[in-house]
């Protein structure tokens, strides 16, 4: 019988790891609302209406990581994938429509492709249309919360994994909780695994306030929308009307900030708790921090990494790490 991580198996489809945990996510907003300083998570400006907004965020003028991250791309497959190596266990972090990973695919040649997010429904068109465009590719798709583990069922080879994790989303975790994470991928790299990872670098302070406060208010309508996923979330009774988003560079903690500012005095109520916001209060609902290469080097040197190969464009605004294991 070939064992359980053997490259004979057949496609073994999709495998949802994550459960949604309703008293877990009450337990984490009400705290959140009612802590001196509120504050939600990023990871809730994404229901439905919230991804496709950060899809128009994309493609805004402002918003460069996006297109920045793919010229670098671009520019310099032929020796990523010189620095990757091919037949790889290709693990996509947040994979979302696999897009970015499938540009990659030609290049790197992976044996097996593992796109990761949430829930396995986001991935099932997408992977199912790669599977008709590279039938040589096995195929899993993995729904689970790689914020909280990095556990990876037996499916998944051990042998050359290359994690993925583009779109500088490293970015929207502390430093501390990013070493963190950047462990836990480490972990789970075996002995012979790699990384190849964005990040958005510290910039000139307009140009990183206008990306995140678009002259069209797509940003806005993003980190606004929250308030509705919070009501659907926990019954809340935000009004969209009575805040106005902020997006601000933080410079002592090389963070934009993301909050919702009370227009007016505000009292929310939901079952289970209550607040009185007075005007000019604020929510803060994400940080995405920047980074210098020596930063992000050290991150990754502090979390077992070895020196990483990197790539970044004309401007220096993006870099594009890969990093084995030490
Ligand atoms: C997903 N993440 C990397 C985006 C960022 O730039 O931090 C989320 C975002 N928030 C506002 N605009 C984009």
């Amino acid at each position: 019988m070939a064992p359980l991580n053997s490259p004979d198996l057949p496609h073994s489809g999709f495998i949802q790891l994550y459960r949604r945990d309703d008293d877990a996510i009450r337990a984490e907003l009400t705290a959140g609302l009612l802590a001196e300083q509120p504050a939600t998570s990023p990871k809730f400006l994404y229901d439905a209406l919230g991804s496709k907004l950060f899809e128009a965020i994309c493609e805004l003028p402002e918003y460069y990581p996006t297109r920045t991250e793919k010229a670098i791309f671009d520019a310099r497959l032929h020796d990523i994938a010189k620095s990757t190596g091919r037949g790889s266990t290709l693990i996509d972090l947040g994979a979302g429509n696999c897009a970015k990973a499938a540009q990659l695919f030609p290049y790197l040649q992976p044996l097996q492709y593992v796109p990761v997010d949430i829930s396995v429904g986001f991935l099932k068109d997408a992977v199912e249309s790669l599977r008709q465009r590279f039938p040589q590719i096995r195929m899993t798709g993995i729904g689970m919360d790689f914020s909280s583990t990095m556990e990876l069922p037996p499916v998944v080879r051990r042998e050359k994994r290359l994690f993925f994790y583009p779109g500088s989303s490293i970015g929207n975790f502390s430093p501390i909780e990013a070493a963190t994470l950047l462990g836990r991928i480490r972990e789970a790299c075996q002995s012979d695994g790699s990384l190849l990872i964005g990040v958005d670098m510290i910039k000139d302070k307009d140009i990183l306030t206008a990306a995140y406060d678009d002259a069209l208010g797509v940003t806005a309508s993003f980190n606004l929308n929250l308030l509705l996923h919070l009501n659907t979330l926990i019954g809340t009774d935000f009004h969209v009307r009575d805040w106005r988003h902020v997006g601000c560079f933080n410079e002592s903690a090389s963070r934009i900030e993301m909050h919702l500012e009370a227009r007016s005095d505000v009292t929310v109520r939901w079952p289970g708790g209550v607040r009185r916001f007075a005007e000019g209060e604020r929510i803060h609902t994400e940080s995405s921090y920047k980074y210098t290469r020596q930063g992000f080097l050290q991150l990754l040197e502090r979390a077992g990494f070895a020196a990483a190969q990197t790539w970044t464009d004309e401007r220096g605004w993006f870099l594009v790490c890969h990093a084995r294991v030490a």
